[in-house]
C-alpha cells in the first residue's frame, strides 16, 4: 500500500492531470486506486474524473464529525475512486487528524493519491505529513523547476518520504535546451517518469477521455507501470 503526495510549489504545472492518468492507468492495471483533493476552496478532480454533480460529502465533513470517511467516497465512471476536497478551511484539519481519516481506507486502496494545491500552505502539508512518497511535478521551465526544489527542501525538513520527479508537459522543440538529469540534481529527486506535451491531455482538461495511446496519455500509463514496479525503460535521453 502506497500513500503518495502529488506536489509542487506551483499551479498549472499538471498535478491534478497526474493524479487522475495515472490513478487511471494504476486501475487498469487492477489496483484500486483513491484519489484525495486536497485543494481545499478550488478543487477540481470532481471535474476531471466527470462526477462533480454526484459529490454530496467531502473530507472536511469527515473532520468536522458530519459524515462518516465511506459516505464522502465516490466511484468515477472509470472505477477510479474519489474523496472530494472541502470548499473551506478550518482549524480542525490537522495532519493528525486527516492521518487518522486516512488510516482505515489504507486497507481497501493498493494507492492513495493527495493532489496538493499550489503553495506550501495547509493542503500541500497535510499531503506530505501522510505521504511516504512524494512527487513533485514540474513542467521543464526554470520557475517550475524552482518550485519544486522548494517543495522538495521543504518535504526533506519535514518527513522521511520517498521524493520522485515527474516532468510534465515536455515539448522538444521549445524545451531543447532542458536536461532531465540536472532537473533530478536541482530538485533531488528520483525521476519517475517524462510526460510530453500532449493536444489529447490538454482537450481532456474539462473532463473527457485521454486515449491511453495519446503521447501524454501513453506516458501517464509507463508512470503507473512503474509505481507497480515495472522496469519501464525512458523514452527520452537523460543527458
Ligand atoms: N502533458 C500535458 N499536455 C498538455 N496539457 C497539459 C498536460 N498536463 C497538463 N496539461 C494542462 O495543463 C493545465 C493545468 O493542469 P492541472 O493538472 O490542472 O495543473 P495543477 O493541478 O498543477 O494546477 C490543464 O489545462 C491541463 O489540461
Ligand atoms: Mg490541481
Amino acid at each position: 500500500m502506497q500513500t503518495i503526495a502529488v506536489v509542487s510549489a506551483k499551479g498549472g504545472v499538471g498535478k491534478s492531470t497526474f493524479c487522475t492518468e495515472v490513478g487511471k492507468g494504476l486501475c487498469a492495471l487492477r489496483k484500486p486506486v483513491l484519489l484525495v483533493d486536497m485543494d481545499i476552496g478550488v478543487r477540481s478532480l470532481d471535474l476531471l474524473l466527470g462526477v462533480a454533480e454526484k459529490v454530496v460529502y467531502n473530507w472536511g465533513d469527515v473532520l468536522l464529525g458530519n459524515c462518516d470517511v465511506r459516505k464522502a467516497l465516490l466511484r468515477a465512471p472509470c472505477g477510479v475512486w474519489l474523496l472530494p476536497a472541502p470548499l473551506r478551511f478550518s482549524e480542525e484539519f490537522t495532519a493528525g487528524a486527516f492521518a487518522s481519516l486516512l488510516e482505515p481506507l489504507k486497507k481497501d486502496f493498493d494507492y492513495i493519491l493527495l493532489d496538493s494545491p499550489a503553495g506550501m500552505e495547509t493542503g500541500f502539508r497535510l499531503s506530505a505529513a501522510c505521504a511516504d512518497t512524494c512527487v513533485f511535478v514540474t513542467t521543464p521551465d526554470a520557475v517550475s523547476v524552482r518550485a519544486a526544489a522548494n517543495a522538495a527542501r521543504t518535504v526533506r525538513g519535514m518527513t522521511d518520504a520517498a521524493l520522485l520527479l515527474a516532468v510534465n508537459r515536455y515539448d522538444k522543440k521549445v524545451h531543447r535546451t532542458f536536461c532531465a538529469d540536472d532537473t533530478v540534481d536541482t530538485v533531488g529527486a528520483r525521476l519517475i517518469g517524462v510526460v510530453p506535451e500532449c493536444a489529447a491531455v490538454y482537450a481532456a482538461a474539462g473532463g473527457g477521455y485521454v486515449s491511453p495511446d495519446s503521447k501524454g496519455g501513453a506516458a501517464f500509463r509507463r508512470i503507473a507501470r512503474r509505481f507497480c514496479g515495472e522496469q519501464v525503460p525512458f523514452r527520452m535521453k537523460l543527458l
